[in-house]
């Protein structure tokens, strides 16, 4: 199931970073494979395992066919003023062809196949090694996965040094030595992040609690993507009837200054509270001295929700949430 999701907030965010005309000029120009497509499903008669990913797992295969995609671009061609600036052509340019209908598919990635030439022959023109190699370099997703201020999956990547490319880690070799095409997303995998983001030394000495989050994931800031994702950490009390009582909760996210009017938009975020590439960070909760004796134990909770933008990250309005990533119950 594909959670409805995104909002204004992605709006303001393209129309923010692109007042500039020229810079509006760029955000519409397809980063890659414009134009008609032989499509996925015909690629994968010959490249059936690379075929089966992309279309089981990765968020590329449906990048213009969620519901969330649909409400946006429905407010964005609505609007005369955003149609003008921004219009489908803003978005298409990383969401896929809009001529082939179908996400980002093969063709958007390793450019369109050559119309009137046999298939083997475009393998010896287009599909060739020495084309692929600059699929290898960072920067090829960047086109797509950065867009200031709000998406900055690129230069956190940058600035988190480590040495593996987008590539390596996103794109493993898999058992059939080829490159695996799923391209891992929460929303398709909930197992994702398991291990990977954990709460240590919980220790309560009243009247603080006190944990440690820890983001293993190197080469990221988390939460990684777009900046309707927030991570919540949750913590609900154990009283002495074994009930879970208060609930207290910590987010990490981007938040943007949002104004009600397009054309008077942020050129900043807010607040950015999301866990540094590596981090971990020490969160503490205080409670009154009338709860001294009626906190036996904890449960500690963190799960990802799929906010709209103008509810600034307040989990209560999320349209979607993911299994818990950690989940613990510490008795004191
Ligand atoms: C043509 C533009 C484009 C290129 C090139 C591209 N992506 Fe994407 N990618 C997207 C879009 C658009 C989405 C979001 C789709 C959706 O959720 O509707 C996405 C989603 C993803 C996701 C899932 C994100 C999530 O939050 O679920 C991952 C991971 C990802 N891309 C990794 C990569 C990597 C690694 C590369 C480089 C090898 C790459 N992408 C190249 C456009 C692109
Ligand atoms: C008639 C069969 C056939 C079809 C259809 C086909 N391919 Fe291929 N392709 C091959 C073979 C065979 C190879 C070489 C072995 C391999 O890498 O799997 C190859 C290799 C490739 C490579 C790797 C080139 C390199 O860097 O070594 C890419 C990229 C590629 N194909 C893309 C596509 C795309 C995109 C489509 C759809 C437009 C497509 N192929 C359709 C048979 C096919
Ligand atoms: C988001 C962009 C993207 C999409 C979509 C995509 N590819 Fe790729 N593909 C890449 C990149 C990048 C590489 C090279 C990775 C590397 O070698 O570091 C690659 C490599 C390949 C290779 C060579 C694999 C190997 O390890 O030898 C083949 C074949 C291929 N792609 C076919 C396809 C087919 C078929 C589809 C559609 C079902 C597809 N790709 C969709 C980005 C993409
Ligand atoms: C050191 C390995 C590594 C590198 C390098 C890396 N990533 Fe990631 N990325 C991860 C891990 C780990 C996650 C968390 C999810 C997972 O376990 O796959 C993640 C998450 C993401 C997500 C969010 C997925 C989701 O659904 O929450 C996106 C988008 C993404 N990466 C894109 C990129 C892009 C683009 C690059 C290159 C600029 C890149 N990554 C470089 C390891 C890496
Ligand atoms: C610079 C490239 C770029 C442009 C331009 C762009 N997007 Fe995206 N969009 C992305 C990427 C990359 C993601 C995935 C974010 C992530 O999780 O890392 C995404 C995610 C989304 C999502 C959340 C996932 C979903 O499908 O529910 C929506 C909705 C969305 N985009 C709609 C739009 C609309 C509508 C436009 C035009 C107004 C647009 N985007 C313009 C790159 C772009």
């Amino acid at each position: 199931m594909i959670p409805r999701q995104f909002g204004w907030f992605w709006l303001l965010l393209l129309v923010i970073g692109c007042s500039a005309g020229e810079e509006l000029d760029a955000l519409k120009t397809p980063r890659y494979g414009a134009g008609k497509h032989a499509g996925a499903a015909y690629c994968g008669t010959c490249h059936p395992h690379i075929f089966q990913q992309w279309k089981d797992f990765s968020r590329h295969s449906v990048a213009m066919s969620t519901p969330g995609f649909d409400e946006l671009l429905d407010l964005t061609t609505g609007n005369p003023i955003l149609n003008l600036l921004i219009g489908k052509d803003g978005c298409y340019s990383c969401h896929g062809s809009e001529a082939a209908g179908a996400g980002v598919d093969c063709e958007t990635c390793h450019g369109p196949a050559p119309q009137g030439v046999e298939i083997m022959e475009a393998h010896r023109t287009h599909y060739t090694p020495r084309r692929r190699l600059v699929m290898t370099l960072p920067d090829f997703c960047s086109r797509c996965h950065e867009l200031q201020p709000l998406l900055s999956t690129y230069s956190d990547w940058k600035n988190s040094g480590v040495s593996e490319r987008c590539q390596d880690c996103h794109m493993p070799v898999t058992e059939t030595g080829k490159r695996f095409h799923g391209f891992q997303t929460l929303v398709r995998n909930p197992g994702l992040y398991d291990g990977d983001i954990v709460v240590s030394d919980i220790v309560m000495r009243f009247p603080v609690l006190q944990m440690t989050v820890v983001n293993r994931v190197r080469g990221h800031a988390i939460p990684a993507g777009g900046p309707t994702r927030v991570l919540a950490l949750e913590v609900t009390l154990i009283d002495p009837d074994g009930a879970e009582s208060v609930r207290r909760v910590e987010t990490f996210a981007k938040f943007a200054k949002l104004f009600p009017f397009v054309g008077v938009l942020p050129t900043a975020l807010e607040r950015d509270t999301r866990l540094g590439a590596s981090e971990a960070r020490n969160v503490t909760f205080e409670f009154p001295e009338r709860m001294r004796h009626e906190i036996l134990g904890v449960r500690v909770l963190l799960r990802f929700y799929e906010v709209p933008e103008q509810a600034k990250g307040d989990i209560e309005k999320a349209r979607w949430v993911s299994a818990p990533v950690f989940d613990q119950t510490v008795m004191f």
